[in-house]
């Protein structure tokens, strides 16, 4: 078939031709921005999944929906490196230029941009170079404690009052949550906690990996009730079916049943796989209808795309200890495994001699705690790449003891 004008989208966060199975998602979102347009609280969310599920996609529809009721919306994609307070001070202050210019400004929005000229002198003492706010008064006492959490709360209090004085409201999107430091998560908790208490029109939605709702917990425990957590995952074998076919059938191709079987056994509904599949047995298929032979001819192509890009990149991120660590793991196949299994196939005797290295998988987010002393990839299928890739290294043996003679 053409390569011009194949539909699949196996790249990050692109939005897919066909975004199906994630209805729920997307009603509790409106459900959310109409409770707060009506002074009504409603839970923040927080969107957990596995790489490749379509997190990134669900957030840009989100953005999408609250664009299209006229609310302003703050992205950013949080990185180890992600600083926290110049972060909010540009995303308040392009929100608070967008709720409306500043000449038509009411007194609730002068006032927000008031404090959040002492926010950002807080941490540009030369005056706030990197958000100049020409003409705004700063509110003495507010913002300016260069406390982060007691900021951040007068921050997003004021300019959700602004929002609301001027007949809107503001979402903050957030991607890769898990990467915020503790303070920067902690702060962020604690400033939309007193936003909801205040019935304000102001939310939040974080997408992030499976351990997010465990680190919000651990940073502040009300954070189980301040969000929903909705998790996302494969799709339904339907929705799966839909999401291969529909983008061919808009252009006038269609697939065999057998060769759709093939594809969703092989993808097992996961939306990043369905991408490839689709994209590869695009371009190699004859005409329409798109056969079972064909679909089985694309599977060795697809598994050699996903080996060079998709799990490639996280398996190069690990250290050789690491990278031991998830091949010991692999061999017990897929699943939640015990740490101490895990230590048993690498040769330890107990799971405590490699606890660094499990932490530190963590941290980079290939693997996640589903549970206490369990370890889960965070990349689907991630486990067979592995056993098909590198070779199960034990321990190297320790060095003998020198007998005295
Ligand atoms: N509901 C859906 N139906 C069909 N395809 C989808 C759907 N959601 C996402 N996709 C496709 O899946 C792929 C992955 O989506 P996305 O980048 O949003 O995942 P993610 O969960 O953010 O992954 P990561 O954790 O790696 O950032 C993209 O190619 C996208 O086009
Ligand atoms: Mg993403």
């Amino acid at each position: 078939m053409d390569p011009v004008v194949n539909p699949y989208t196996p790249n990050a966060g692109k939005k897919p031709p066909a975004l199906v199975g994630r209805d729920a998602e997307i009603a509790g979102f409106e459900i959310l921005l109409k409770r707060l347009a009506a002074g009504r609280s409603a839970k923040s969310l927080i969107v957990t999944g596995l790489r490749g599920v379509g997190k990134t996609v669900l957030l840009g529809k989100f953005e999408e929906i609250a664009a299209a009721v006229s609310w302003r919306t703050g992205t950013h994609e949080v990185t180890p490196e992600t600083d926290i307070r110049p972060l909010m001070a540009r995303l308040a202050r392009s929100a608070l230029y967008e709720i409306s210019p500043p000449a038509r400004w009411g007194a609730k929005a002068k006032r927000a941009a008031g404090v959040l000229k002492s926010f950002t002198l807080t941490f540009t003492p030369e005056g706030g170079v990197s958000v100049s706010l020409s003409g705004a008064d700063q509110v003495p006492g507010k913002a300016d404690s260069g406390d982060l959490d007691a900021d951040l709360t007068d921050l997003l209090v004021e300019l959700a009052e602004a929002a609301a004085d001027h007949g809107t409201g503001v979402v903050f999107l957030f991607d890769e949550v898990q990467f915020f430091d503790r303070p920067s998560l902690t702060a962020l908790i604690v400033a939309l906690h007193r936003v909801v208490q205040k019935d304000l029109p102001l939310t939040f939605v974080g997408a992030g990996l499976p351990q997010l709702p465990a680190l919000a917990g651990a940073a502040r425990s009300y954070a189980e009730r301040l969000f929903d957590y909705p998790t996302i995952g494969s799709l339904s074998r339907d929705a799966a079916a839909t999401a291969l076919v529909e983008p061919a059938t808009e252009l006038g191709v269609d697939f065999e049943p057998d060769a759709v079987d093939r594809a969703l056994d092989f993808t097992e509904g996961y939306p990043y796989f369905i991408q490839e599949v689709g994209s590869v047995v695009w371009d190699l298929a004859e005409s329409s209808p798109i056969r079972s032979s064909e679909l089985e001819a694309a599977i060795p192509l697809v598994e050699k795309r996903l080996d060079e890009s998709f799990f490639k990149v996280r398996a190069d991120r690990t250290t050789e200890l690491e990278l031991r660590y998830l091949r010991a793991m692999a061999e017990l196949g897929p699943g939640p495994q015990r740490s101490g299994d895990i230590a048993v196939t690498l040769g330890y005797k107990g799971s405590e001699q490699i606890g660094a290295t499990r932490a530190n998988l963590i941290h980079k987010g290939l693997i996640f705690t589903p549970g206490q002393g369990l370890n889960e990839f965070t990349v689907p299928q991630f486990d067979r790449y592995l056993r098909r890739t590198f070779k199960l290294e034990r321990k190297p043996p320790m060095p003998r003891k020198k007998r005295d003679s």
